[in-house]
């Protein structure tokens, strides 16, 4: 397995990573093509992408939204290369460019809009940081996945995806040598 950045002139490339969005996230990449990878290999973002045997296995990628805090997005792996290590593999690679750039933070949001963790199904203006301290994961959310490498639960948007859908938002420090404040 080996990450490297994307190839924005491999056709091949980018029609894998248009079916892997599509297959990770059918409910809003369903029809998602090569063209529609353009936004991703923007000139200020990065994209990042592992490759196994030739093929695409997974990409990450992340854009500046504020001068020292950058949004990871997206990250997927191919189905049947889960659980190897692929998506730890380039989350660490895009953090190690990300912090190259001066980037000291990096944040996501994550839907929960299937019911698959205990922020869903509730009023999260009540009781907010209680129930985010008590989340539980019901049906293989991502938010576990980024847990384990560092990230935190920072906050919600309530409702984001319809009432009872939030966006989950996590963030990581990925630098400290400039943090005197
Ligand atoms: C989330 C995703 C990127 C994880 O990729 P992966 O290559 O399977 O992850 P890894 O193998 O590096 O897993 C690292 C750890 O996270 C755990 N993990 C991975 N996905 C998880 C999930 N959905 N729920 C709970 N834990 C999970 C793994 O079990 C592993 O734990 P361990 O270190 O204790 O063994 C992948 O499942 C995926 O592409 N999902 C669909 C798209 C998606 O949800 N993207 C994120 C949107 S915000």
């Amino acid at each position: 397995m080996e990450i490297r950045f994307f190839e924005k002139q491999n056709q091949v490339l980018l029609r894998e990573a248009a079916n892997l969005l599509a297959e990770a996230f059918p409910h809003c990449y369903g029809d998602c093509t090569a063209e529609d990878m353009e936004e991703y290999l923007e000139d200020e973002r990065i994209l990042l992408m592992a490759v196994e045997d030739g093929h695409l296995a997974g990409l990450v990628g992340a854009m500046p939204q504020y001068d020292c805090a950058w949004e990871l997005h997206p990250l997927a792996v191919r189905k049947n290369c889960r659980h190897r290590g692929v998506g730890t593999m380039l989350v660490r690679a895009l953090e190690k460019e990300c912090a190259e750039r001066g980037v000291l933070t990096i944040y996501l949001g994550t839907d929960d809009e299937f019911w698959q963790t205990s922020l869903s199904g509730t009023d999260l203006f009540e009781d907010t940081y209680n129930k985010i301290q008590n989340i539980k994961n019901l049906k293989d959310h991502p938010f576990e996945f980024y847990q384990k490498l560092g990230y935190q639960i920072v906050g919600v948007i309530p409702d984001a995806n319809g009432k009872g859908k939030p966006d989950i938002f996590m963030a990581r420090r990925i630098r400290t040598e400039e943090m005197e404040m």
